[in-house]
């Protein structure tokens, strides 16, 4: 009698892009797939030429002048393809359960009875900072960090954490959302002397890194023409000089 091949859906975490930024295992399993489903920000185009010519490819992510495949097809593809016997990996930038949408795909798996795993990133949230020369908690600075997605609502947490200075304030997908997160800030009682950091394309040739306060965000991102991706660092860490002599972490000969 023919044996069905139990496909499965493996999670996996590409990091802020980088090909060597990515877990070991993460690598194995994306070399392992029959089906690539990938996202645009992460390793995907510097590992494609390593998949086997039999890898279906499937892309959901967002370029500029395509809408993104919303994510209740993004969960349908991956169960139909793993009860087709395939071995699906899932690529994601960062990590999966960093805003990522991870944990959604996770639900649809079991729901389905779909075996399913995932395998952790590192996130931008601490990564693109980190090579900027920012640690998001630095003795004696900041005790704390508060992640946040720019795309929702200013939340009474996040205003909390910009008005503490002993709390760095990290925000993702927050580019469009500088002038009414300065504003915000501001009315609260956020000082306006903050110090800001604004990493664009942290770990590649195109990183960065644009230093301004909160109070002078707004003017200095439209003159530096700010575009994504890019995390945006609130507080005493993202201050020019705290890790002396400040220099940009990223070296363009380990990418
Ligand atoms: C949908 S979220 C995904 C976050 C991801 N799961 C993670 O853990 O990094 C996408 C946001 O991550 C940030 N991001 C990801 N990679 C980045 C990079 N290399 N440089 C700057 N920002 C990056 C940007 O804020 C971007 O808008």
């Amino acid at each position: 009698m023919k044996r069905l091949r139990v496909g499965r859906v493996d999670l996996i975490g590409g990091g802020p892009g980088p090909a060597d930024l990515m877990t070991v295992r993460a690598h194995r399993l994306l070399m392992e797939a029959d089906v690539v489903v990938a996202d645009r920000l992460g390793p995907f185009e510097e590992l494609r030429s390593q998949l086997a010519p039999h890898v279906e490819v499937i892309d959901v992510g967002k370029r500029p002048g395509h809408h993104p495949v919303p994510q209740e097809e993004i969960n349908e593809l991956l169960v139909r393809h793993a009860r087709r016997g395939r071995r699906v990996v899932r690529l994601k930038g960062g990590d999966p359960f960093v805003f990522g949408r991870g944990g959604e795909e996770v639900i649809a798996c079991e729901a389905a009875g779909v075996p399913v795993t995932v395998t952790p990133g590192v996130s931008s949230a601490i990564s693109v900072p980190q090579a900027a020369g920012i640690p998001v908690t630095h003795r004696g600075i900041a005790s704390a960090v508060h992640v946040i997605n720019g795309q929702g609502e200013i939340s009474a947490s996040a205003l909390a954490s910009m008005a503490d200075a002993a709390v760095t304030t990290v925000v993702l997908m927050g580019v469009a959302a500088i002038p009414k997160l300065a504003a915000a800030a501001l009315a609260t009682g956020v000082p306006a002397e903050t110090p800001v950091a604004v990493v664009e394309n942290g770990h590649t040739r195109d990183q960065r890194t644009i230093r301004t306060t909160i109070g002078a965000i707004v003017a200095d991102a439209e003159e530096a023409q700010v575009t994504n991706p890019a995390v945006i660092v609130i507080g005493e860490v993202a201050r020019a000089g705290v890790l002396l002599p400040s220099p940009d972490l990223f070296t363009a000969g380990t990418a």
